[in-house]
């Protein structure tokens, strides 16, 4: 089929829930995708923070080709030996003791909510059930996670909303102490806002954020779906600093593209998740735990988290140069690792679509931020391509 053929039958047959650009992607290979008409794009999106490998890696593939003809899907009703690895690694490479399998961040933080509120109905008594969240946040779209997700637009028409969530601004700690009631079992935060606009919390946020959970005898859950796996140069964002969360979300990137999500805790918060607690048909099965365990493994043996920060040092840095040359174009530049936003001061949507027909791929967040977010395997030639298409785009304005 032909790009248009591809772009007739989407608008014919698909939902309309997203806007999309005039690009039918058919295949890719490391940090280069192509469309149907073999047209070759960088990709500094990357699925927007999914193919942390690249496209394509092959150790992901292999393992995935492999499982797919020896087994593909039993009940979690019984043990699933990819499932076990795969939860044994995530447990060594963070502070977690047990991991739920899902398929998606959204329900790995509809996992996280559940078992929250669980905990404090268990633990601290009957209306104990409370969730703090963040302004700006993003946690998904089912209705759980629209309602802890602090932003009106993802809100609009699905009301009823749940009851049981308090929104308090991002980065602010006081914000956090006057929200918490006896009623609190839980805060919900991405450790960097993504959806959000890249934004990065204070220094001590975190730090500040656990001690008043213990105080307060609150859970700390983290939200690192788009943060986690290497993506900030740290395998779980949170690593950056010397805390620990009680509940952490992960999916994006687990699978490298393979639709997976985890929801990892603490012994101690997991043990109220018993038989008939929760479950997923799907979460976890040899297939998706099988590609999860290929990404982790191939992300360990080939370091790929040692050189993020780096490598995303070269691209903020390479960014601040572009600044000097378009101060009326660029505005604030955040990151950690290779999550990076630039704040613009024309229409982002004009400046993504401008890198695409440059056969570029980026994306947005927030109000008006370029989001970068390539795959960490990305090399700084590569990098210097993305500066130079975005100098020429630019240098439109
Ligand atoms: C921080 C965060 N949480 C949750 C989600 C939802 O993940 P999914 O789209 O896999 O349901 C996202 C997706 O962008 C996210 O960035």
């Amino acid at each position: 089929m032909n790009s248009e053929e591809i772009f007739a039958l989407t608008e014919n047959f698909v939902a309309s829930t997203y806007k999309r650009f005039p690009l039918a992607l058919v295949r890719g290979e490391g940090v280069k995708v192509w469309d149907a008409e073999d047209n070759e794009y960088l990709d500094c999106l990357a699925g927007i923070a999914v193919c942390n490998l690249g496209h394509c890696h092959p150790r992901v593939t292999a393992a995935i080709a492999q499982q797919a003809t020896r087994l593909m899907h039993v009940s979690n009703l019984y043990h699933i030996e990819s499932q076990s690895r795969l939860a044994r690694l995530l447990c060594e490479l963070s502070f977690a003791e047990k991991v739920f399998f899902c398929n998606s961040g959204a329900e790995a933080n509809e996992a996280a909510i559940k078992l929250a509120r669980r905990y404090g109905h268990e633990v601290k008594g009957e209306g104990v059930k409370r969730i703090i969240t963040m302004h700006h946040s993003f946690h998904g779209r089912t209705m759980a996670t629209i309602t802890a997700t602090g932003q009106k637009k993802v809100q609009t028409g699905y009301q009823p909303l749940l009851d049981g969530f308090d929104y308090v601004p991002f980065n602010d700690i006081e914000a956090v102490a006057a929200a918490i009631t006896e009623k609190t079992c839980a805060v919900l935060v991405e450790p960097i806002q993504g959806e959000g606009g890249v934004i990065l919390p204070a220094p001590d946020y975190l730090s500040r954020l656990r001690r008043l959970c213990d105080e307060r005898d609150v859970l700390l859950i983290l939200d690192e779906v788009q943060t986690g796996i290497g993506r900030t140069g740290a395998f779980f964002a949170h690593q950056h600093s010397d805390i620990a969360p009680d509940i952490l979300t992960a999916a994006k990137a687990l699978g490298n593209g393979f639709p997976i999500g985890a929801m990892l805790a603490i012994d101690r918060v997991m043990r109220y998740f018993g038989p008939g607690s929760h479950g997923s048909t799907f979460g976890g099965n040899p297939l998706a735990s099988a590609a999860a365990l290929a990404t982790i493994e191939t992300m360990c043996a080939e370091k790929i988290v040692d050189k993020v920060v780096q490598t995303g040092a070269f691209l903020v840095a390479g960014l601040k140069q572009l600044k000097q040359s378009f101060p009326e174009i660029i505005g604030d530049i955040r990151g950690l690792g290779l999550m990076v936003g630039v704040d613009l001061k024309v229409p982002v949507a004009e400046v993504v679509e401008a890198c695409l027909k440059s056969r570029l791929l980026v994306g947005s967040a927030g109000d008006n931020t370029l989001r970068l977010t390539p795959p960490l395997i990305i090399e700084k030639a590569e990098i210097e391509t993305l500066l130079q298409v975005l100098t020429e785009v630019f240098r439109v304005y």
